[in-house]
């Protein structure tokens, strides 16, 4: 088992939900149930956004064909180890706004709170969530049949239950643990900046 408490030592008292959450790359060949994948994307309904305009869409599929070609567009480094996850998808931003038909510049910002609302929730679970940025962006509007006029494939993801470090590939299983954070202080100051 990893260890989890290694390299995430909180600074302050937090909820453990956010020290358990982390990214893995090894899954079990085990579908996700549909309860599940309601329950992980129901979370991410709930992430607030730029007047409250939800300008995210997450597409996925764990039927293997339409998968197999969403990790097709992933990165050679990132296809090696996410095409075994059960689920793969693609998380899309709305360009403008429903409301004045302007341009949104806050939806990548307002996905990027869903998609981390979905990964705490699918952790809850039990279950790995992986965002991926090293994929092709451009196949994914056609698989997915999504207007590319009215939206933005931001990033890709896998979603599935964790499988053993064994599993990877030998220069992957070192990785395959829990990683650690920049001190507090650089991150968060009351008043003024301070390098
Ligand atoms: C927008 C975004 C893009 C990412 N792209 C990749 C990627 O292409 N490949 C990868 O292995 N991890 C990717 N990650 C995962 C990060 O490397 C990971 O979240 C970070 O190292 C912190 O680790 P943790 O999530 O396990 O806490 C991405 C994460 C985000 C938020």
């Amino acid at each position: 088992m990893t260890d989890l408490a290694s390299p995430r030592q909180a600074e302050a008292n937090i909820d453990s939900l956010f020290l358990e959450r982390w990214s893995p790359r090894s899954y079990l060949d085990q579908p996700v149930s549909a309860e599940d994948l309601q329950t992980v994307f129901e979370a991410a309904r709930w992430a607030p956004s730029c007047y409250n305009e939800q300008p995210w869409l997450f597409l996925y599929s764990q039927e293997p064909t339409l998968r197999a070609k969403v990790a097709a567009t992933f990165a050679p480094t990132n296809h090696i180890w996410a095409q075994h996850a059960p689920v793969a998808g693609v998380i899309f931003g709305r360009r403008r706004f429903t409301h004045n038909g302007k341009d949104n510049a806050f939806h990548a910002f307002d996905a990027g709170a869903a998609a981390f609302a979905m990964s705490l929730q699918a952790n809850r679970l039990g279950l790995g969530t992986h965002l991926l940025g090293g994929f092709d962006p451009e196949p994914c509007y056609e698989l997915f049949d999504v207007p590319r006029e009215d939206y933005v494939a931001l990033a890709a993801f896998v979603l599935g239950h964790r499988g053993a470090p064994t599993t990877l590939p030998e220069e992957y299983q070192a990785r395959e643990q829990p990683s650690a954070r920049k001190e507090l202080a650089s991150i968060a100051m009351e008043g003024r900046y301070q390098a």
